[in-house]
């Protein structure tokens, strides 16, 4: 391993959010260039932003006005600091009335695509162009209502829109400046060049957040938290706590004891492959418990789609426990937490995009378990979970692979589970999923599945009937998984699969495609 591990946090950006849908797409494109930065709520105490030492501040967009009076004010310290300040949106027009400007509300909102033109000299914005002639012309992602109608002192308009004459104000000698517009969205063709000269030029950061950087600092910290005591980890075999494994192995080698519940929920050969990879490729230390009875048993009868995620996530931390017990010379805990999940539990953003269903939580471990936490993944969002799997050397199929709910096939089986339906839901999910990759479709879909109904349905087959079971396919786009689109498979597709099987798993008489949306539908069935 590298000796002389880079300091990956002596840069950082601080992120005040004032409540945007996209604060943490700053926070990633700024991870992008190569920044370590955090999120933390527009109202943080002035002591802790002077000591967070910010080698600059970004101000978010929010959804408030700032001619309302319930507008959020921008920290004193902010301007303490004496670092380069960007405000994006909101965080502009909250620049300029903190500094004696005036804001109004054009009377029209301006959301998408805008021109903006180039009027003056700025490290900003000097020689941009989106033009092929390179006319000063740049195409920008707009959202507001309010507009910077007059500038403070030391401010000089730099750049302008139709709808907002002071689409990008400047302080030069300060370093102060306010965009209107959406440099973090990929819709503003140059945003991601702006921001990387507020980062690299205006605040001097060098980018030293990178895959390799990242791996080299997380195992130096393993290693010096965990000393030479042992970790248990519940490996799941999705990319979070197959990343954590990973690092763990890295670091620590046999020290690391993954435990690997097989609830009888899991995908066609799941817990052999997840066995295959990390017991027997990779030569990570795994216990698998084959539990299918102990939660088939507990989930006998139940119908109600919350109940039966609270049986599965309470047997999930029975199991567990019991294991952990068994290996009595742990004495810490690793999770797969990620930055989102931090900054959702600590409450840091204002922003209603963040919302996460309690739900979702299922799966989680106790909290009493008496040994100590260790979250190697807790900086990390999850584009970048996913670099560092590649980097470390897991499949990309793998990294790429849809998201699965902790329920697992649980909660795609409607009403009371049992053996039977898993069986048979498996065998045909394994075949719709198989054709997706085959026809090259799997990745242009956010995720897809099969779903089991419990009722039957009457067929032919050859000169019989055949009364069978219903199964459903669902495919979705997403970008957030909080709202979705049914993707639109080609109808041929749909076709070949549905008979497939039909033919393969001769329990089942018909297949639908779902085509709802989400809302009002959800993703899961249940
Ligand atoms: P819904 O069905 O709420 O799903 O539209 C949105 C996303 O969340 C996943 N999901 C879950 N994940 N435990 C999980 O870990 C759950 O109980 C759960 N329910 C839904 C779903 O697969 C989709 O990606």
């Amino acid at each position: 391993m590298n000796e002389a591990v880079a300091d990956i946090h002596h840069y950082k950006l601080l992120i005040l959010d004032f409540g945007s849908q996209y604060t943490q797409l700053i926070a990633r494109r700024a991870r992008e260039i190569g920044v370590y930065c955090e999120i933390h709520p527009c109202d943080m105490p002035d002591q802790q932003i002077l000591e967070f030492g910010a080698a600059g501040i970004i101000l978010s967009g929010g959804p408030e006005s700032t001619i309302d009076e319930c507008a959020l004010p921008i920290p004193a310290a902010v301007f303490e600091a004496s670092v380069p300040v960007l405000g994006i949106c909101y965080g502009m027009q909250a620049m300029a009335l903190h500094f004696g400007g005036e804001v109004v509300n054009s009377g029209h909102s301006e959301f998408g695509y805008a021109k903006i033109q180039v009027t003056a000299d700025s490290e900003l914005l000097n020689h941009l162009s989106d033009r092929a002639d390179g006319t000063p012309e740049l195409d920008v992602w707009m959202s507001h209502g309010d507009h910077v109608a007059k500038l403070p002192a030391g401010f000089e308009c730099v750049a302008s829109s139709g709808n907002a004459p002071i689409a990008v104000m400047a302080d030069k000698n300060r370093n102060y400046y306010g965009i209107q517009f959406h440099p973090e969205v990929t819709h503003t063709t140059s945003g991601k060049e702006i921001l990387q000269r507020f980062i690299s030029q205006l605040c001097r950061c060098e980018c030293e957040w990178t895959s390799d950087n990242i791996i080299d600092d997380a195992i130096t910290r393993i290693r010096q938290q965990v000393g030479d005591e042992e970790v248990i980890l519940a490996l799941s075999g999705g990319v979070d706590s197959s990343v954590v494994a990973l690092l763990l192995h890295r670091a620590i080698g046999d020290q690391l004891n993954c435990v690997f519940v097989d609830n009888g929920l899991l995908r066609l050969h799941e817990g052999d492959q997840v066995m295959k990879m990390f017991a027997e490729n990779l030569g990570v230390k795994v216990i698998r418990v084959d539990a299918e009875k102990r939660f088939l048993q507990a989930l006998d009868g139940e119908a109600d789609p919350e109940a039966k995620r609270k049986i599965i996530g309470n047997v999930f931390i029975d199991v567990f426990e019991e294991e952990a017990a068994k290996l009595t010379s742990a004495r810490w805990l690793a999770q797969g937490t990620i930055y989102p999940d931090v900054i959702e539990s600590a409450g840091a953003s204002t922003g209603k995009a963040h919302l996460i269903k309690s739900h979702h939580n299922v799966g989680g471990l106790p909290e009493d378990m008496s040994l100590k936490l260790i979250e190697p993944l807790r900086e990390l969002f999850k584009d970048e979970v996913r670099r560092l799997g590649l980097e470390l050397g897991l499949p990309a199929k793998m990294i790429n692979r849809h998201p699965f709910p902790g329920p697992g096939l649980g909660v795609r089986i409607l009403g009371p589970v049992c053996r039977e339906y898993a069986d048979i839901l498996r065998r045909a999910d394994a075949i719709f999923i198989d054709a997706l990759y085959q026809h090259g479709l799997y990745e242009q879909v956010s995720q897809a599945f099969t779903v089991f109904l419990p009722v039957k349905s009457v067929g032919v087959t050859g000169d019989g009937r055949r009364y069978g079971y219903v199964l459903s396919l669902r495919a979705v786009e997403t970008i957030d998984f909080m709202t979705a689109r049914a993707a639109h498979l080609p109808y041929d597709f749909l076709d070949e699969v549905c008979r497939s099987i039909l033919n393969e798993v001769s329990e089942v008489a018909r297949v639908s495609y779902d085509i709802s949306s989400k809302p009002p539908a959800t993703i899961e069935w249940e």
